[in-house]
């Protein structure tokens, strides 16, 4: 290990994050009852300029009036680049942060857009006294963003998640799709021409490097790596396969745009009851070797030595937080 502390986001579960327009007011008691982990209050892209205002005061009001349970509650507020961010920030906070938990960050490009937020949000709490300190989610959507990943996931000590906005991101770079979240037959490799045999097309996974960067910069500084939306929300397979692709990459949750995506978010990032005994086996597997002065075994055929008890304690853990919901 390196000498070097890593200091861990406050443990949440983040398997499913629903996306809920903020002019939408009839939604909000659906998201409420459903088995989502975090919801965040949408005042950016999924709201018209002209509805801004009444969906800020929509977010008020249900934040005040409807009973969230024990729902992670965020809001999404405008870019840094909006004249709408100031009151997005001040106004919600002052009239509703005793039961916000997280301010989402969408675009974020440098640090300095994290400690610009962060300045803001602090004199809110500090004015209104609050005890409870307000966390952040940063969306990484943008070429700047991407480029400045590891400043920006060290740029504030509210940072809690880092998440993968793929469709501004492909915007952003210029990528040539126009599908949210989804694969690309371009994206492929062909196969080498062998005399009398057909040639296969493989397809790539075209967003594996943003995400994989992604996820060393929250890892690298404790956060919670996130991937964001799948447009195609009558496409359940489709999720899966990339919600899939995510959490081996290291993400431990993954967007809904809408609800039908989130019983498929919550089920691909609990770990499995197979994983789970088998987390179990390793561990008492690598208790019996250390008891006999060993510092790796083989189990079910293969080596395990101290890096697989790190691995078998992390998803031990999060079967327990996901049992204690
Ligand atoms: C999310 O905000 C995205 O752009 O994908
Ligand atoms: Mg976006």
């Amino acid at each position: 290990m390196s000498f070097f502390p890593i200091e861990q986001a406050p443990p949440r579960l983040n398997r499913s994050e629903l996306a809920v327009p903020g002019s939408q007011f009839n939604m909000f008691q659906k998201a409420a009852d459903s088995d989502v982990d975090i919801i965040f209050l949408d005042l950016e892209d999924a709201v018209a300029p002209d509805e801004k205002e009444q969906a800020r005061k929509n977010i008020i009001k249900a934040l005040n009036e409807i009973d969230w349970g024990n729902k992670t509650m965020s809001i999404r507020i405008n870019g840094l680049d909006t004249h709408y961010m100031y009151k997005d920030v001040v106004d919600i906070i002052e009239q509703a942060g005793e039961r916000l938990d997280l301010v989402m960050i969408p675009k974020v490009g440098t640090a300095a857009d994290v400690y610009a937020v962060d300045m803001i949000v602090t004199q809110v709490e500090d004015a209104m006294g609050y005890k409870k300190r307000i966390g952040f989610e940063l969306i990484i959507e943008t070429a700047l963003g991407m480029q400045n990943v590891s400043e920006i996931a060290a740029a504030s000590k509210r940072n809690e998640s880092l998440h993968f906005g793929v469709a501004d991101y492909a915007a952003s770079t210029r990528a040539r799709t126009t599908s949210i979240g989804g694969v690309h037959p371009d994206y492929s490799v062909l196969t080498d021409r062998v005399e009398g045999e057909p040639r296969q097309t493989h397809w790539g996974d075209m967003w594996h490097y943003a995400i994989a960067r992604m996820v060393v910069a929250a890892r690298a500084n404790g956060l919670r790596p996130i991937d964001g939306p799948f447009g195609d929300f009558k496409d359940p397979d489709g999720f899966r396969a990339a919600a899939k692709r995510a959490a081996v990459l290291g993400c431990e949750g993954k967007w809904a745009i809408h609800p039908s995506q989130i019983q498929l978010a919550n089920d691909v990032m609990s770990p499995s009851d197979a994983e789970i005994l088998k987390a179990n086996r390793i561990l008492d597997a690598m208790a019996d070797a250390e008891a006999s002065g060993k510092g790796a075994v083989s189990l079910d055929g293969r080596l395990i030595d101290y890096a697989s008890i790190k691995q078998a304690e992390v998803l031990v853990e999060k079967a327990k937080q996901i049992a204690s919901q």
